[in-house]
């Protein structure tokens, strides 16, 4: 798959890998089977095995004396090392490595690869910033969905579909871009949104609706193509919501959430669930949304505040090359 070769990806924070539990990811095409030994360290080769094609990722893991694992193979339980040696029961000799494991660069909870590519641009410093300043809540909206990376990206930088996608949620009623802040490969936008007053019901449904004013002033800073943060800042928290992108193949991908939160009021610590299980539920809505859409539908009107979806879509087709804005567009 030729497409954004060269960007990092984050795989998954180290709390989605349970120890000694081997895990399938899909990225640019290719599968993987992911495993954490009980001490942390974090290892990958391809999913399919050597001997007769199982899927690694169904198999489990053996703990050896040292403390790493190995993955045993689900249909003749071959043990593979994380250089993709194994011992054959005949020879009890291990062999010479018979795959290519999948590099990852951990940082921290971050587990980061390139998808065995040369990397074009740098791992940014912003998350191990955050891991450092901020209390870690959890995962949330984690899906793969049936949409290729450029929608998927698309929809994630649209300012305009809050009233349609999100409808319920949030109760926008104007959308004003107040800066964008082009930098290449990387943006700043500022967004205030003003929106209806949720009644008392919905709060009650909903309380991490308290965490949301009346005007929703929101900064939001993006790493083409890997990466977008939410900037929150109310009088409960300091919130930031970390959204993950990858293309797991040319028509599927994966997205993922990653929240922190500074709290500036106990009630900051009640919220956290609903916090995270409100962005779940906008992750769900725009998932639905992505798996309903006509591919390559020629684009006849263009809103206003796409600017965001400009910016995608310029850095897409020049990837890993960064252009000039081209305001006219
Ligand atoms: S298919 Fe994996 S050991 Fe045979
Ligand atoms: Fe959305």
């Amino acid at each position: 798959m030729k497409q954004l070769q060269g960007a990092p990806w984050l795989l998954a924070h180290r709390s989605m890998l349970q120890p000694n539990q081997p895990m399938k990811f899909s990225l640019l095409g290719n599968n993987y089977v992911v495993w954490q030994n009980s001490y942390g360290g974090i290892n990958a080769l391809p999913n399919a095995c050597p001997h007769m094609g199982a899927m690694l990722s169904e198999g489990w893991c053996v703990t050896k004396p040292d403390g790493s694992s190995v993955i045993a193979c689900p249909f003749h339980a071959l043990e593979f090392d994380a250089e993709g040696c194994t011992v054959l029961p005949s020879s009890h000799k291990l062999t010479k490595s018979l795959m290519q494991p999948l590099e990852l660069v951990i940082q921290g909870d971050f587990v980061w690869t390139y998808g065995g590519h040369e990397p074009k641009i740098s791992i940014p410093n912003i998350m191990n910033e955050i891991a450092a300043d901020y209390e870690f809540i959890g995962v949330t909206g984690e899906r793969s969905i049936r949409t290729d990376i450029l929608s998927l990206l698309l929809n994630m930088h649209d300012y305009n579909h809050q009233n349609g996608t999100h409808r319920e949620l949030f109760e926008i009623t104007e959308v004003q871009v107040k800066q964008f802040i082009d930098e290449g490969l990387h943006c700043h936008a500022y967004l205030t949104q003003p929106r209806k007053q949720p009644t008392f019901r919905k709060m009650f449904k909903n309380p991490g609706q308290l965490a949301m004013p009346k005007v929703l002033e929101a900064h939001l800073e993006n790493f083409f193509p890997f990466m977008g943060l939410m900037h929150g800042e109310n009088k409960l928290l300091s919130l930031k919501e970390c959204h993950f992108y990858l293309p797991e193949t040319e028509h599927q991908s994966r997205m993922f959430v990653l929240m922190y939160m500074k709290a500036h009021s106990p009630i900051a610590h009640l919220i956290k669930g609903n916090l995270l299980k409100l962005i779940d539920v906008v992750v769900d809505q725009d998932a639905i949304v992505l798996s309903k859409i006509y591919a390559n539908t020629p684009k006849r009107i263009k809103l206003n505040n796409e600017v965001g979806m400009d910016w995608v879509r310029r850095n897409f087709k020049s990837f890993p090359a960064i252009t000039e804005p081209n305001l006219s567009q």
